[in-house]
């Protein structure tokens, strides 16, 4: 089993926020935020995995009541260097069955984390810590990445993702387990203690979004949307990544 704890260490949660770039730019947090608000329809949302509240500051922000479930002690420190315990209440434990109480209108997991569960089996018991979570009709939104196997060259194991100066990311893959290694490797100038390289590794377990659908119908719910991104737009078969609504049917 790896230990995500090792994962989001003190390093990685120091180094995670980038206010105003990247995950944190406010052209990528704008329409997430806008969607969600609109999802929680005046009731109060549970994010699953909410790490330094990237997510569920602006929300709380916006007028929705937020509660997080969350695994590393790093990461839920740097959450409440930014906001106290009574503004986002936070259980440190895991989403497959830690609860943060009931009664929610909306359940979030975004930036590909069910992906950092490494079976499907958790996969899927991570749907119905949701389900226990929410009211009947409730929904669980999903953010996630769509499988690029298509990109894998014959008898090829691995694909390089990005390769810019100072930055290599390089993806392995295991098609029989689904697993999947993202290899960041940081070179040259961009490191300040004389190193030549730096690399971190995270583990994922890829889910088709066909595969998601039936993971969320084993726990009581139905797909209501699919987007191909927060700016709701269609989703097609070259999207590369998806936002997915689902509710609990009842
Ligand atoms: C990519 S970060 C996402 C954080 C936040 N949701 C965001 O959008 O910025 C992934 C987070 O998932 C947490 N995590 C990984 N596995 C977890 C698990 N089984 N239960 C709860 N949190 C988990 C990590 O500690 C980390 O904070």
């Amino acid at each position: 089993m790896v230990d995500q704890q090792r994962i989001w260490d003190d390093v990685a949660a120091r180094q995670y926020d980038t206010p105003g770039e990247g995950m944190f730019a406010p052209e990528v947090l704008g329409p997430a935020i806008e969607v969600l608000a609109a999802l929680a329809d005046g009731g109060s949302a549970v994010e699953f995995a909410v790490g330094t509240g990237r997510i569920a500051i602006p929300l709380a922000e916006a007028g929705v009541r937020v509660s997080g479930i969350e695994l590393s002690h790093a990461m839920i420190a740097r959450l409440r260097e930014k906001v106290s315990d009574d503004v986002i209440p936070v259980v440190q434990g895991d989403m497959t069955s830690a609860s943060a109480g009931e009664g929610f209108s909306l359940a979030i997991l975004v930036f590909n984390t069910i992906s950092n569960l490494l079976t499907q089996d958790a996969q899927v018991e991570c749907f119905r810590n949701a389900a226990r979570h929410l009211i009947p009709g409730g929904r669980f939104v999903i953010e996630l990445w769509v499988p690029q196997l298509r990109a894998l060259a014959p008898g090829h194991r691995g694909t390089v993702e990005v390769f810019e100066p100072g930055y290599l990311l390089v993806d392995t893959v295991d098609t029989l387990t689904q697993h999947l290694v993202s290899h960041h490797v940081r070179f040259g100038a961009a490191l300040e203690d004389g190193r030549d390289a730096v690399i971190g590794r995270s583990p994922h377990r890829y889910i088709w979004p066909s595969e998601l659908d039936l993971m969320a119908r084993l726990a009581g719910f139905e797909r209501e949307s699919r987007w191909a991104d927060w700016d709701r737009s269609e989703f097609t078969g070259e999207s590369t990544s998806h936002v997915s609504v689902y509710r609990l049917v009842g």
